[in-house]
């Protein structure tokens, strides 16, 4: 049953259905209510009443159903803790770089035949621990640093950072996180005993050689056997195993999986994809994102890379978009709940020729059908549009201009 009320009146784990704006439809529509942000953006778009679900029961169904996973995410309350400043970032970019030339004489170690030692490669990570520990997103952020001059290196470098900052927001403790960002420095390790010829050539590998890279977590296993914690080896034995059992070496299913492995293997193809190579320019973020996101539940566990698309921002507000409608849309605000399906300003027709912009949450469905009304196809590049994003969200960020554009 619907029951109207003052915005004033709204409490965490109220059901909210729709608002006096008949055209605002916002993410948390019909979802349990978790804090009282809500109220202050309700207001800012100029709600003074909305409709709830007045039976408690439903409500309290609904908000579990919205949130099976709830005991994975970092309290929501911890989101401000993880805001940061400029010395922070500046910060973290300088440790980065430092720690980059440690690592750099590990692996010229193992290459020229030498051993690794746990102490070594656990004072890398011990740096980054605490940032990793206060601001997960930041740190995800400072690891699309690229270096194309020795790719193995940053890759090792990101795919550690990445795996800490996952680990945190999934609430894992500090050691455990340490031996995650471990287990993603040395995840590819394996690699020193697979020739180079193979592993540098450009085109596509033949049958044989990729049978032959298909080894590297082995090998890698093996070095690090009965001298690293059984976590470490764990990311770098399965690594490269998909959660519809395609992966390998052993096409292990997702609840097969370890899940500081699953936690290894979004990081790796995340930083993977996003790097230039020698043979190819790296995807933006936010096309590897979208990559990603289709593939969750067959390459990828599910919750995981919902997480993961969390830290890194998902599609974030002020991307163009492409709908599958064939409109153009900005992206007003994200989703943290479901990541795919952002609030955005519809800004053209289907044959992209400019219409009066409107508010649009992607994560509407149709009841009958269950599927969503429109969903992204790609995000674009706003220049090659001439688009402004920024001059699209103002116009929505003014709940005047709103009021007087659609009372
Ligand atoms: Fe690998």
């Amino acid at each position: 049953m619907l029951k109207k009320i003052s915005v004033d009146d709204l409490k965490p784990g109220m059901v909210v259905l729709k608002c006096d704006k008949e055209w605002l439809r916002l993410a948390f529509f019909g979802r349990s209510i978790e804090n009282l942000d809500i109220i202050k953006i309700l207001k800012n778009y100029g709600v003074t009443y909305v409709y709830i679900e007045s039976d408690n029961e439903i409500a309290e169904e609904n908000s579990l159903k919205n949130d099976p996973e709830g005991d994975l995410f970092v309290n929501s309350n911890d989101t401000k803790k993880y805001s940061a400043t400029i010395e922070n970032v500046s910060y973290i970019q300088r440790i980065y770089k430092t720690t980059l030339e440690i690592v750099s004489d590990i692996m010229n170690d193992l290459r020229n035949g030498g051993e690794i030692f746990y102490e070594d490669v656990s004072m890398v990570v011990e740096q980054f621990l605490e940032e990793c520990f206060k601001r997960p997103n930041l740190v995800a952020s400072v690891a699309r640093i690229k270096n194309i001059e020795d790719y193995e290196l940053s890759h090792a470098m990101n795919v550690s950072v990445l795996n800490m900052a996952l680990a945190r927001r999934m609430g894992m403790d500090i050691e455990e996180m340490k031996l995650i960002g471990i287990g993603g420095l040395l995840h590819d390790i394996g690699k020193v005993k697979i020739p180079k010829t193979i592993l540098d050539k450009p085109g596509k590998l033949t049958e044989e050689e990729f049978n032959i890279v298909k080894m590297h977590p082995k090998y890698g296993a093996d070095m690090l056997k009965n001298r690293f914690p059984k976590m470490v080896t764990e990311c770098v034995l399965f690594h490269h195993e998909k959660a519809n059992g395609t992966g390998y070496p052993f096409n292990l299913k997702d609840m097969q999986i370890p899940k500081c492995a699953k936690i290894t293997s979004v990081s790796d193809v995340y930083d993977a994809l996003t790097s230039d190579k020698v043979y190819r320019d790296g995807s933006s973020a936010p096309k590897a994102i979208s990559e990603m996101l289709h593939s969750a539940g067959l390459q990828f566990n599910n919750i995981l890379i919902k997480l993961f698309v969390e830290i890194m921002g998902g599609y974030p507000s002020g991307t163009l978009v492409l709908l599958d409608t064939g409109e153009l849309a900005v992206v007003f605000k994200e989703n943290n709940k479901d990541p795919k399906f952002p609030l955005v300003v519809v800004i053209t027709d289907k044959n992209q020729k400019n219409i009066n912009p409107y508010l649009f949450d992607l994560s509407e469905y149709n009841l009958l059908t269950k599927k969503p009304y429109k969903t992204i196809l790609a995000p674009l590049d706003n220049k090659k549009y001439n688009v402004d994003p920024n001059r699209v969200i103002d116009m929505f960020t003014n709940s005047t201009s709103m009021e007087e554009r659609y009372g």
